[in-house]
């Protein structure tokens, strides 16, 4: 038995695939520009992947992370022109918007005025993983006023908070919504991810589902959850946001 919450909302059959979401809005299928697909080729099979699972349409996200992946946002556009071509035959769609690490220097870094989003203004942030920017909830505040209505990427990965659980409450309260990772609940970034993940569903603060697909491994863990029956019958218990961007 994974979890107690598994129980409810229990529907007749457990959906055989992610079509219950038919929107992915997290992944990094740009080539060659971050840590995910590294090739025209990879990013087909991974969308290939993505069709075998129901999805219908595709946000992909590349990192705009200016110490790690230092790309600019024509940079990214121009990675996403090589994969345009050879996905304009497939029955998915695909755009493409950006996955925003906010730190200390982002509103220094960034042109705030002029962000990759998706859906009108949505845009995906995340944070380290070892500690949150002082500066998070004014950060925040000044996305907010510029209209953005914000996603936060994964939140069951910023640990940090999971002893002072009200920080993940004072985001929601900001207006940020929340994306969990599919993987996440698999225990794919380890247990204390998996179970914060469970945490947020629990208090009924989970937005968004996202694969956060970067190669082929993730590819082979998602399409592995669908054979977790009672976890499948869970998620598609629950009410996500992802099918409202189908547009
Ligand atoms: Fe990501």
């Amino acid at each position: 038995m994974l979890f107690g919450l598994f129980k409810r909302n229990k529907p007749a059959t457990a959906p055989a695939d992610f079509s219950f979401l038919g929107v992915d809005m997290h992944s990094h299928l740009a080539p060659a520009v971050d840590d995910g697909s590294d090739s025209v080729e990879t990013s087909l099979e991974l969308l290939r992947g993505f069709m075998e699972m129901g999805y219908r349409k595709i946000i992909t996200t590349p990192h705009t992370r200016p110490e790690m992946f230092p790309n600019t946002q024509a940079e990214l556009r121009a990675s996403f022109e090589r994969l345009r071509p050879a996905i304009a035959s497939l029955p998915i769609e695909v755009e493409m918007a950006s996955e925003y690490f906010v730190d200390y220097e982002f509103l220094q870094q960034q042109d705030i005025n002029n962000l990759l989003t998706f859906a009108g203004k949505h845009l995906l942030i995340e944070l380290s993983t070892y500690q949150a920017p002082p500066n998070l909830f004014d950060t925040i505040f000044q996305l907010k006023i510029k209209g953005y209505q914000l996603i936060l990427a994964h939140p069951e990965r910023y640990g940090y908070y999971s002893s002072d659980f009200e920080q993940f409450e004072k985001l929601k309260d900001f207006g940020c919504q929340f994306q969990v990772n599919l993987l996440s609940l698999t225990g794919n970034y380890g247990k204390p991810t998996k179970e914060l993940a469970m945490k947020f569903f629990k208090h009924n603060m989970v937005d968004f589902l996202g694969t956060d697909m970067h190669n082929v491994k993730h590819l082979e863990g998602l399409k592995a959850m669908l054979h977790d029956g009672k976890l499948m019958h869970f998620l598609q218990g629950y009410e996500f946001k992802n099918a409202k961007l189908l547009g």
